[in-house]
C-alpha cells in the first residue's frame, strides 16, 4: 500500500515538473499512472494500439477516447512520450526543411495548424477530462478566448529554425475570424512574433464543408493565386494534410484527444 502511494506521488511530482518546465500548468492529479500499454479498450487491443491505430489515420471518424483508455491517454499527453513524438515529428521537419534549396524570391511558406499543433489546449482537456465529457463548444470556446494557450514547444522550436532558414510561416486554422483577434495576441505572447500570413475560417463560406475542404481551398489559393510554394505542411489531423495543394511534404503531429474530417 505505502509502495503504491508513493509511487504515484513520485510520479505525479516528475508529471508536474515536467509540466511546468514548458510553463503549462498540468492537472494529472485525477489520473492513475498506468505501466505499459496502459489497459484494454476493447478485449485483447490495447488502448496503446489503439492511439496507433488513430495516428496512422486506419481508426477514423471517432467521437471521443474510449471510456478505457481515458487514463491511459491523459497520461500519455501529460508524459514524456508525448513530446518525444512530437520531438520525432518536428525534428525531421528541419531536417527535410534544412535539405531544400530554397528560392529567395520571398514565396517559400510553411503552413503551420494551430491548435494542438502551435499551441497546445492541453490546459483545457486536463481540466475537462480527456475522454469521458463530451465536447462542449462552449466551454471549450470560453477557454480560447482567453488566449493563454501554451506553446508546444518543439513545434516552436522547429518554428524558429524555419524562420532562420529563410521560409515564410502562413497559420491556416480552423478558428473562426471572431477569435482571430485573441489568436494574434495567444500566438505572440506564446512566443510566435512573426508570420506572413493568419488564415482562419470564413464560416459562413464553409458552413457544412469538412476541414479538408477548408484547407484545400485555402491552400490552393496560396499557391495559384497568390504565387506561394507551400514546401511544408504541418498538423495534428489528417485533416490539415489531405486533399489537395497539401504541399511537398506533410508532418503529423501525434493527436489522440479528438478527431476532425
Ligand atoms: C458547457 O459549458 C458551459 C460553459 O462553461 C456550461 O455553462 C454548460 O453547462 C456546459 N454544458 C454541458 C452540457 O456540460
Ligand atoms: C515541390 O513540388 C513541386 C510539384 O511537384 C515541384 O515542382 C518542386 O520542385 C518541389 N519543390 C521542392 C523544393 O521539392
Ligand atoms: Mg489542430
Amino acid at each position: 500500500m505505502k509502495t503504491t502511494v508513493l509511487i504515484f506521488l513520485l510520479a505525479t511530482s516528475i508529471a508536474t515538473s515536467h509540466g511546468l518546465e514548458h510553463g503549462i500548468d498540468y492537472k494529472i492529479h485525477p489520473l492513475r499512472l498506468k505501466s505499459g500499454s496502459g489497459g484494454h479498450y476493447v478485449k485483447g487491443i490495447t488502448c496503446s494500439s489503439w492511439r496507433v491505430g488513430v495516428e496512422a489515420h486506419n481508426i477514423i471518424e471517432w467521437k471521443t477516447i474510449p471510456q478505457e483508455c481515458e487514463g491511459y491517454v491523459g497520461n500519455y499527453v501529460l508524459g514524456d512520450e508525448y513530446r518525444e513524438d512530437s520531438k520525432v515529428v518536428n525534428r525531421e521537419a528541419y531536417f527535410y526543411a534544412k535539405s531544400i534549396d530554397v528560392i529567395k524570391d520571398g514565396k517559400n511558406i510553411w503552413v503551420f495548424d494551430i491548435d494542438e499543433t502551435t499551441l497546445s489546449n492541453l490546459p483545457y482537456y486536463a481540466h475537462h477530462g480527456f475522454g469521458v465529457e463530451p465536447y462542449n463548444a462552449t466551454a471549450f470556446d470560453e477557454w480560447v478566448n482567453l488566449g493563454i494557450a501554451p506553446a508546444l514547444p518543439e513545434t516552436q522550436k522547429l518554428y524558429n529554425k524555419l524562420l532562420s532558414l529563410g521560409f515564410k510561416i502562413v497559420f491556416l486554422t480552423g478558428r473562426p475570424q471572431s477569435q482571430k483577434d485573441i489568436t494574434v495576441k495567444n500566438l505572440k505572447d506564446a512566443g510566435y512574433y512573426k508570420w506572413e500570413k493568419l488564415i482562419v475560417k470564413d464560416v459562413s463560406k464553409y458552413k457544412g464543408k469538412t476541414a479538408v475542404t477548408y484547407k484545400s481551398n485555402e491552400r490552393k489559393k496560396l499557391e495559384e493565386e497568390e504565387g506561394y510554394r507551400i514546401i511544408g505542411n504541418i498538423g495534428d489531423q489528417w485533416s490539415d494534410i489531405l486533399g489537395t495543394n497539401t504541399g511537398n511534404r506533410t508532418f503529423k503531429l501525434p493527436d489522440p484527444l479528438y478527431y476532425i474530417a
